[in-house]
């Protein structure tokens, strides 16, 4: 592998205090975890930690909390599920750098498992505060980071808190894992090689596409950013998300893919409303030509052809961001 990252392998574990930040931010539905296939992920590594006698300290953010501690959003349901899953207590503290979590992280012994109350409790989370990374570093000997599903975030307890850490710090095997499985679509892949781009703006993906364009042999394009290809290309795009200012980019990337060999796949129809609701009147027309007053929200059922037919026969697929609205 290309990165200089410890594993949780690299470093003796036995009777150290290790914070490991996971990625527990579960779908719940009044109380009630609807998916706990994250928690699930993060097994291994807590499994290897616990049996290699450290003392656990797991925390992780779930939901978008506003206003400080809100039972609503209280990881007391993850701690129970994964007590359940370990097959032993998960010690849930009752804050996230308060006493609570202080005196927890404190008497825990080899091979206890405790979980810190939810990140963004602290408004210092989102804010990647220097103080609240400092705090949460104080809890443990080592820090370990799994939350993958977290690693675009910049947050205190995803990103500064590393920095505390000056060599006891390495990710678990949720990190690895997905490291390596980009490092080899990115090194070896089996083709052809197939990378569907989705989401809503083009500003946003212009180094995603760009490295795109030097790997891949068919790049599918869906989404809100489509319409600003479309409108490059001479196409009518009524009152769909549009970024004129990138057009001319667009025009680019398209010269680029031919140039590159890259086969590039635009919708061909498209799902369009009269408004952006769950109740506006939708209909289906040809991409390029939809009138004013309507917007573009999904890819239509040519297109959905298109692309399967696109994937069946790639080697490798690699996905990022969705087709239209959700
Ligand atoms: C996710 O589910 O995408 C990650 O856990 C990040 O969550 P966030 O969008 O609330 O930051």
């Amino acid at each position: 592998m290309n990165y200089n990252k410890k594993s949780v392998e690299d470093i003796d574990v036995r009777g150290k205090r290790v914070l490991c930040r996971c990625d527990f931010n579960v779908p719940t539905k009044g109380g009630v975890i609807t998916s706990d296939k994250r928690i699930v992920a993060a097994l291994p590594t807590i499994q290897y930690l616990v049996k290699h006698g450290a003392r656990v300290i797991l925390c992780s953010h779930m939901g978008k909390p506003k206003n400080g501690p809100d039972p609503a959003f209280s990881l007391q349901v993850v701690a129970d599920r994964l007590s359940e899953l370990l097959g032993q207590p998960v010690k849930m503290a009752k804050d996230v750098v308060g006493e609570s979590a202080q005196s927890l992280a404190a008497s825990l012994k080899d091979g206890e498992v405790m979980l810190l109350e939810n990140t963004r409790f602290e408004k210092g989370e989102t804010k990647n505060d220097p103080e609240l990374s400092r705090k949460l570093a104080s809890l443990a000997d080592i820090f370990v980071n799994d939350a993958f599903g977290t690693a675009h975030r910049a947050h205190a307890s995803t990103a500064l808190i590393a920095e505390y850490f000056p060599s006891d710090k390495m990710f678990g095997y949720v990190m690895e894992g997905e490291l390596k499985a980009i490092d080899k679509v990115l090194k070896d892949p089996a083709r052809p090689f197939t990378a569907i781009l989705g989401g809503s703006k083009v500003s946003t993906k212009i180094s995603v596409i760009e490295n795109l364009l030097k790997l891949v042999n068919n790049l599918i394009l869906g989404g809100g950013m489509t319409y600003t290809f479309k409108a490059a290309l001479g196409g009518k795009v009524g009152d769909s998300l549009l970024e004129a200012d990138w057009e001319s980019y667009a025009n680019e990337m398209v010269e680029k893919a031919k140039e590159k060999g890259v086969k590039l796949l635009l919708p061909v129809d498209t799902v369009i409303a009269d408004a952006f609701s769950p109740d506006a009147n939708s209909k289906v027309v040809k991409s390029g030509e939809i009138p004013a007053g309507w917007q573009g929200l999904d890819i239509g059922p040519e297109t959905v052809k298109l692309y399967c037919d696109a994937v069946a026969d790639a080697g490798t697929v690699i996905w990022n961001g969705p087709m239209g609205v959700f």
